[in-house]
């Protein structure tokens, strides 16, 4: 085999090599974009779909809360409280404070929720009485059934 020929020969593998290197790459890519684009719709369907974010209902006994006590519970991954008034009627609320999520505590005494992260309160409603947070606790609804209390997303 002449020179000539030779070189033409090697041109003619390296360009394929590079072919194939670039189709290689040009798949990779592509299942790259497949699956992040796969991701985004998944998000966007978990975001969208009817019961996006749902938190079960918590189960609280009847019996284990008497009138003007209360009980703190977990509601997803947030603090919760639900409040048993004199009369025997149920209150529940959030206590991811509304101005920057802070844990707000319950004062049974004065009847109000305090936030120490800025000193925001909120009254036995969860509306807010002072303080920077922007609007009331988050209430949650409170249904009596048999001995149980559910206490779940109003
Ligand atoms: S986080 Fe509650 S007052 Fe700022």
């Amino acid at each position: 085999m002449t020179e000539e020929p030779k070189q033409k020969a090697d041109e003619k593998v390296a360009n394929e090599v590079q072919s194939s290197r670039r189709a290689v790459l040009k798949g990779m890519l592509n299942v790259t974009g497949a699956l992040s684009l796969g991701g985004i719709l998944y998000g966007a369907y978990q975001f969208l779909s009817p019961g996006a974010g749902a938190v079960a209902s918590v189960e609280i006994p009847l019996e284990s809360i008497r009138n003007g006590g209360s009980t703190v519970f977990q509601f997803g991954t947030s603090p919760g409280i639900l409040l048993r008034r004199e009369d025997g009627s149920f209150k529940a609320f959030s206590l991811v404070c509304t101005h920057l999520a802070c844990t707000v505590q319950w004062n049974p005494e004065k009847k109000t929720f305090f936030c120490p992260c800025h000193d925001g309160f909120f009254d036995e409603e969860g509306k807010v009485i002072s303080g920077p947070p922007p609007g009331p606790l988050e209430a949650l609804k409170v249904e009596v059934k048999g001995n149980q209390v559910l206490v779940g997303a109003g």
